[in-house]
């Protein structure tokens, strides 16, 4: 590690390594991985592209492009992170100067740090809505909607950009606030009670999914294959989703893992995390599905699922405003502990390449965030008729960040740890001590992983399928 540091001290610009922190344990890492991972993609865009994309076949093509690509690649960011021991750049620029390579592989650094910035700028707004629907549901304003009430209800918060831009803001101030307490006094004090707390929610909320009734119905649209349901656009947004939902190629799992610390084997975590991921966005099907059934509504409503068409169920059942609250307060949480690490990867880049303090890093970054979320607030409301190629500014910065910035990054993340760095160096950083194992591990990143990141990054251009 002391060599680490050296190290990345003579990145140019970078304040040495000594000072940043490191998560205590491996649990708290842990933590803090799969706090990033779960988040409102698990809660809320799984189960509704689940439900677009006929259910049980997609989900098995979702779950192979997680093993495939997904955590090999989890893997490849963290074992980065805890190597270069620095920000997404300062870490590329490290591992690219032991490795004897061109200095301009650090750019993937900077572009996973821009990733990782545009995409809470958007965030932040969306999770505003979870925090909108907490308090709405749990005081019962959706007794009685029905489908149309529910849209108009969904219509007008996004509608008023004031209530909009409040939310987001307040979403801004909570995650800043936390992240400038730095790795151990912010990030894992309250990763350590929220993220239980998480997991606490969901397994009541699918306790209470068990006793609709429709639990099985649920469990065969989810499980069942039917790969009749499934087109090539199924296979390819299955694969977009696996990036986004383990958090890569945005700077956040290669900041997370630059605190993690030496000897904690990477590969053993990564996995642990991946599974939990896949389980928190299982189970969100398992408690949101029996809902949809018991109250008679369509799986297939797309975005709206969880705003528009779950609210109704909340308005109908027993209890529902209580198990309606607590729904909305666990994607809350989980959205916070997502833009937590959204934040990390701007602020560190910010506090080491430039050589200011940490606070003066959140604000500055903080002031910029909220400037472009005013944009994403504006595309629902006052500038939803600006558009370019017919995308709002929203939807583009959404395009920009999961469609290109992220494929691009994630394969040339790739294609630096299997083709750049050695073997040699690698399998030391990872601590796969298994011969096999790696071996496996290296000969899927290096041919699997990147093939199967052109094939989405191609269909997204147009040129391919
Ligand atoms: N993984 C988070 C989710 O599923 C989103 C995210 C993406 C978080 C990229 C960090 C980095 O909601």
């Amino acid at each position: 590690m002391s060599q680490d540091s050296i190290v990345a001290g003579s990145y140019a610009g970078a304040s040495s390594s000594a000072g940043r922190g490191l998560w205590s344990s491996r649990w708290a890492f842990f933590l803090a991985a799969t706090g990033s991972a779960v988040g409102l993609g698990n809660i809320w865009k799984f189960p509704y592209i689940t439900g677009e994309n006929g259910g049980g076949a997609f989900v098995l093509v979702y779950l192979a492009c997680i093993l495939v690509i997904g955590i090999p690649l989890l893997m490849a960011e963290v074992m980065i992170g805890r190597r270069g021991r620095a920000n997404p750049e300062g870490a590329m620029a490290v591992l690219a100067k032991q490795a004897g390579a061109s200095r301009h592989w650090r750019i993937l650094g900077s572009v996973a740090v821009l990733t990782g910035f545009l995409i809470l700028s958007f965030y932040a707004v969306v999770a505003g809505w979870a925090v909108a629907y907490a308090p709405a549901a749990a005081l019962g304003e959706f007794a009685g909607l029905d489908g149309e009430r529910s849209g108009a209800l969904f219509g007008a918060m996004l509608g008023d950009p004031w209530k909009l831009a409040g939310f987001g803001t307040l979403v801004l101030l909570v995650t800043l606030g936390i992240v400038a307490l730095g790795v151990r006094e912010g990030l894992e004090r309250a990763l350590r009670f929220m993220m239980p707390g998480l997991f606490l929610l969901l397994l009541v909320l699918v306790g209470y999914a068990a006793t609709t009734g429709h639990f099985m119905a649920a469990v065969s649209f989810l499980f069942d294959a039917d790969f009749s349901k499934l087109s090539a656009q199924s296979v390819l947004v299955a694969l977009g989703h696996a990036f986004f939902t383990l958090s890569l190629a945005s700077g956040a799992m290669m900041a997370y893992g630059s605190y993690l610390p030496a000897g904690t084997s990477i590969a053993r975590t990564a996995l642990m995390v991946a599974l939990a991921d896949t389980g928190v966005a299982l189970l969100a099907g398992l408690a949101i599905f029996p809902l949809v059934f018991a109250n008679g509504l369509e799986p297939g409503a797309g975005p709206g699922l969880i705003f528009v068409t779950l609210p109704i169920a909340f308005g109908q059942m027993p209890l529902g405003q209580l198990v309606g609250g607590l729904f909305f307060v666990m994607l809350a949480i989980a959205a916070l502990t997502s833009a937590i690490s959204l934040s990390e990867p701007t602020i560190s880049w910010l506090s080491e390449k430039f050589g200011i303090g940490r606070l003066k890093a959140v604000l500055l970054s903080g002031l910029a965030l909220w400037l472009l979320s005013l944009g994403t607030v504006f595309s629902f409301n006052a500038w939803s008729e600006f558009t370019l190629f017919g995308k709002t500014f929203f939807d583009c910065l959404d395009y920009l960040t999961t469609n290109l910035l992220m494929p691009l990054g994630g394969l040339g993340t790739v294609l630096f740890t299997g083709w750049v760095l050695s073997r040699e160096s690698v399998q030391e950083a990872l601590g796969l001590d298994n011969p096999q194992l790696f071996k496996l591990w290296w000969q899927v990143l290096r041919w699997v992983t990147p093939l199967g990141i052109l094939v989405v990054f191609l269909h997204t251009l147009g040129l391919f399928g």
